[in-house]
């Protein structure tokens, strides 16, 4: 046996492969199942005695030899030769990597929160599951209102006091009871509501919110504020009106239309033929938001706006039906690759 594993010995090392394949069938021939080696070792099991003692250790080594030899071939067959190296063409595009793209609720809402910060504001954020408080109570929510109620709001059964926010405006008063003005805040973010999914509700969806408080901040500082966001947004061309509306937390409250940026204001069956659209509710922040946050409301006034994400993104890109921002639809998703 010694004199086969001497022979074997130099015929491994002798040995030469072009190409992987060709290795590996070197590979089976001397170390698979029923490879010689592997034969040898069969055999060995069956020995006694001195032969034993003197055959093991150049088995061994027989093996090792192979094992190694074999490998290096294999890697030595996978370098490309110099020959065909000199027919590849090195300065060639390479074949384009799929990229993911960006969720288009998440280009508008960085694209809200960019126009902002180029005014000074800086995000805030707050958790999506609050208590009574920081959602209704301190924002002046009277004891009864409606948006209390189980039909609207989603409690979680740990207790009466948890709940996930309806608003971001939450943001500002976890904000308030901390900081002392000036605060300019832009706090965006995912909120909750007891409604049935369909094309135009969803159970969550995403609002961004923002807060100015300060010495004398006025109505006009507001709508100042408001026009430079709607024409950063939607372009130099477009025009904002301000209605008179009701929030618990604002005084006086308005919400903003903006002229359809479909028709130009002519109108159009996206804007109802009125020329315009709504894209925000807004106000003064009443004092007594202030004051229960711990500002005083003397010395300091602010204004607050909100909007939702999704009714930016569907007037930018026309998105018909709300459940597609959360069914994943890659076919969707791909469309705004070039959005930004
Ligand atoms: N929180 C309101 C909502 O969810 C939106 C809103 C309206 C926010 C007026 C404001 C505001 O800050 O001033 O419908």
């Amino acid at each position: 046996m010694i004199d086969q594993i001497n022979s074997l010995k130099e015929e491994i090392n002798s040995l030469k492969a072009s190409s992987a394949q060709d290795a590996e069938a070197l590979r089976i021939k001397y170390l698979g199942k029923k490879g010689i080696i592997t034969a040898l070792f069969n055999d060995f099991k069956n020995l006694t005695g001195d032969a034993k003692k003197t055959l093991g250790k150049p088995l061994n080594e027989l093996k090792n030899l192979a094992t190694e030899k074999i490998t290096e071939l294999k890697d030595s067959a996978a370098i490309i030769p110099d020959s065909a190296l000199a027919e590849l063409d090195l300065t060639r595009t390479s074949a384009p990597l799929p990229l993911g793209t960006r969720h288009p609720l998440t280009i508008v809402r960085n694209e809200i929160t960019s126009i902002f910060s180029r005014l000074g504001y800086t995000i805030a954020e707050g958790p999506e599951i609050e208590d009574d408080w920081h959602v209704f109570s301190a924002l002046n929510f009277a004891e009864d209102h409606p948006a209390r109620d189980m039909q609207d709001t989603f409690f979680i059964s740990r207790g009466p006091d948890v709940l996930l926010r309806t608003h971001t405006s939450s943001v500002q008063t976890r904000v308030m009871e901390h900081t002392q003005p000036p605060i300019r805040i832009i706090c965006p973010g995912r909120v909750y509501r007891n409604e049935a999914i369909s094309a135009r509700a969803h159970c969550f969806f995403h609002q961004v919110e923002a807060l100015y408080v300060a010495e004398n901040v006025s109505f006009a500082d507001l709508r100042q504020t408001l026009m430079y966001f709607a024409q950063e947004m939607f372009g130099p061309e477009t025009k904002i009106r301000l209605r008179p509306s009701y929030f618990p937390f604002t005084e006086p409250s308005a919400e903003m239309d903006i002229s359809c940026n479909l028709c130009g204001g002519k109108g159009c069956s996206f804007c109802k033929h009125t020329g315009w659209v709504e894209i925000l509710g807004c106000g003064m922040v009443d004092p007594n938001v202030l004051d229960a946050c711990g500002i005083d409301s003397k010395k300091y006034s602010g204004f607050a706006l909100g909007m939702g994400v999704e009714r930016i993104t569907n007037l930018k890109y026309q998105v018909k039906d709300l459940r597609m921002f959360s069914e994943n639809d890659k076919r969707f998703l791909e469309e705004f690759t070039s959005a930004h």
